[in-house]
């Protein structure tokens, strides 16, 4: 049960019955040790994606890898949520049948990416601030009407020797909160999502100095804009060293860095925390997960899952390569890299965090 204060005289709806639907909704999203899957590359970064691996870059291309994503056997085993782009959203499997149903079929709550894209932040080169609070009330209620349940807004936070700004830090968490609470007032619970990025050679210290900085300023304007924090998940990065930096930490200091940090900056009332996995390897994600849930079994007060994109996906991606004829053998892949995720969740990946040390 979640305390919200009463409604005001006349007020419409009735807060306490928003917060009980917002609340079955996160719910949903953690049962079971189970995991979201980011699916919500927008066309420019999908069509990149594709690129590398020679995929024509159409939008039956999109369709078409979407739809082997949607149509994996037992999914939903391993995934409760999964996280679409505004394209996806409206398109359907081969034989019609849309994908929002699909996806009802299978027990896997519909979410979608709101946000606009990180736009360059004036006067701030080499920062940028995300878009998308124009009109997004009335495409939330869309968005809800076509089925969606929860959303995302991600905001990215550069890091290198002057990076970030205090002015990057604020407008993203403004626009964070924002959304946050737009979502609320929707009945879609917000995928909060502040990614300090891996991209440069700085320590993995310096990851935990600005990923603390950036999450106290994030939960200051989330209680400003009040957001009901037990009616949000939290989308962090793992505090890493950069991908160049020459000292990388294991995997269980990884894990102890990330998780330290968490405790000092996000409230106990938040219910989970789904990380994004940020160009790690599939592997590495995963094991670093696992190390978490395994070092801090009953100590942590909020569930500790995932929200991966590339992590989830990358391999299955390298198998289909845009051929009809590997669909089955990429669904495998993807299955298996769900199962490992939710293993990480139970911390029962133990083999294969050995092995990534
Ligand atoms: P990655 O797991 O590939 O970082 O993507 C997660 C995501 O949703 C980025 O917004």
């Amino acid at each position: 049960m979640i305390y919200v204060s009463a409604p005001e005289h006349g007020e419409p709806s009735d807060p306490a019955m928003k917060a009980h639907a917002l609340h079955a909704t996160v719910t949903a999203l953690l049962a079971g040790d189970k995991g979201l899957l980011a699916m919500d590359e927008s066309t420019p970064t999908c069509n990149k994606r594709f690129a590398a691996l020679g995929i024509a870059q159409t939008e039956e291309s999109r369709r078409s890898w979407r739809e082997l994503l949607i149509t994996t056997p037992d999914l939903s085993n391993s995934i409760s949520g999964a996280i679409l782009y505004d394209e996806t959203i409206h398109q359907s499997r081969q034989d019609g049948t849309p994908f929002v149903k699909l996806m009802a079929d299978a027990g896997i709550v519909v979410g979608i990416k709101v946000d606009t894209g990180a736009k360059a932040l004036a006067g701030h080169p080499g920062e940028s601030v995300t878009e998308g609070l124009d009109g997004l009330r009335d495409r939330l209620t869309g968005y809800a009407a076509l089925g969606a349940r929860f959303a995302k807004w991600r905001a990215v936070i550069a890091i290198d020797a002057a990076l970030p700004s205090t002015a990057c830090i604020a407008a993203n968490a403004h626009a964070l909160a924002r959304y946050a609470a737009l979502c609320q007032e929707a009945g879609l619970v917000p995928i909060v999502e502040p990614e300090v990025l891996m991209t440069g050679d700085h320590t993995l210290q310096r990851c935990a100095e600005v990923t603390e900085q950036v999450l106290h300023e994030v939960f200051e304007q989330l209680h400003v804009q009040r957001v009901l924090l037990e009616a949000l998940l939290l989308k962090p990065n793992m505090v890493l060293p950069g991908l160049t930096c020459a000292h990388q930490e294991s995997v269980d200091e990884v894990a102890d860095a990330t998780v330290t940090t968490l405790l000092r900056a996000v409230p106990a009332a938040v219910p989970g925390i789904a990380f994004l996995s940020g160009g790690q390897s599939p592997e590495l994600a995963s094991a670093r997960l696992n190390a978490m849930n395994r070092r801090f079994k009953g100590r942590a007060p909020w569930a500790l899952t995932f929200s991966f994109a590339r992590a989830i996906q990358q391999p299955a991606l390298d198998i289909w390569r845009g051929e009809p004829g590997n669909v089955q053998q990429a669904q495998r892949a993807l299955q298996q890299r769900a199962a490992c995720n939710r293993a990480a969740r139970q911390g029962k990946y133990a083999d294969l965090a050995d092995a990534a040390d």
